[in-house]
């Protein structure tokens, strides 16, 4: 028997789930049927929860063991979790940001596609939230390949894509300045979810950066045809948080950005991931 409803956020992807209180130690049954749930509806929505990071750990570790952070030692927060957890906000002390990715827009992108061993989940937990903007928006990356016209999908199947990240939110790398300094992978351009054995679009707005066997302009030219389909065919959600959502996504079959908000209006969010293995086509 199932110890939840589930309840659709919108027609290409999301659900709410309901009956669960998260900070709850959870039965082996419940958690397949939650697995179930988020292999079906690509993100999962939990509204009203109250979590300290140790629940919040907990529940993220009832998916596999926790995705590890890339950060500069000296913005290493102190104590046991400074490796998982990530702290989503604008609050500053001293006029330093306590945590990462502090203000405004942040274009589609999908969690540590940079790294050899992408994230499955993301776990963003809200504890304050802006009352105008600072929206995450999904999309459905399934949806996006299969609805795809077919000439754009032969120019990009079965090619890798060379994914990025600059660690700012607007704004790709030019390729011009050099990529060893950053982090970067080159990925399938369309993977086949481990899970599901889907095919999903792998390719964003903020990292990927130049597609195998075309020069910069046209890849360019592709990677833009590719960002704008996404945001006209109707597979994107419009997530407005409120305080207590916990928001679990999955990032092989999902991208995810952030609409902007008011500079003087407090947002916090605490973040964990799972951990995730090596991508193939
Ligand atoms: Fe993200």
């Amino acid at each position: 028997m199932v110890g939840f409803s589930l309840h659709k956020l919108h027609d290409s992807l999301g659900a709410e789930v309901r009956g669960l209180d998260l900070s709850e130690p959870m039965d082996s049954g419940t958690r397949d049927d939650l697995v179930q749930a988020w292999t079906d509806h690509l993100i999962l929505l939990f509204r009203g929860q109250e979590l300290t990071p140790e629940t919040q750990r907990a529940f993220c570790e009832q998916f596999g063991p926790l995705g590890g952070r890339l950060r500069k030692a000296d913005q290493r927060p102190e104590g046991q979790d400074a490796d998982n957890i990530m702290l989503v906000t604008n609050v500053r002390k001293n006029g330093v940001p306590i945590g990462s990715l502090p203000d405004g827009e942040m274009f589609f992108h999908h969690d540590k596609c940079y790294a050899a061993e992408p994230d499955w989940g993301t776990m963003l937990y809200a504890m304050e939230v802006t009352r105008v903007g600072g929206h995450t928006l999904f999309a459905n990356m399934y949806d996006a390949w299969e609805t795809l016209p077919d000439d754009l999908k032969a120019k990009i199947d079965g090619r890798k894509v060379l994914h990025i990240y600059k660690y700012l939110p607007t704004e790709r790398v030019d390729l011009k300045d050099g990529i060893d300094k950053y982090d970067h992978r080159w990925q399938p351009m369309v993977i086949t979810h481990p899970k599901s054995g889907r095919r999903a679009l792998y390719v964003n707005e903020l990292m990927s950066a130049m597609i195998e066997g075309y020069d910069e302009d046209e890849s360019s030219e592709i990677i833009n045809a590719l960002n704008a389909h996404v945001k006209s065919a109707g597979i994107i959600y419009d997530h407005k948080w409120r305080r207590g959502d916990l928001m679990m996504w999955d990032n092989w079959c999902t991208m995810h950005a952030r609409t902007d908000f008011p500079r003087d209006q407090t947002r916090m969010l605490r973040r964990y991931t799972v951990m995730g293995q090596e991508l193939s086509a």
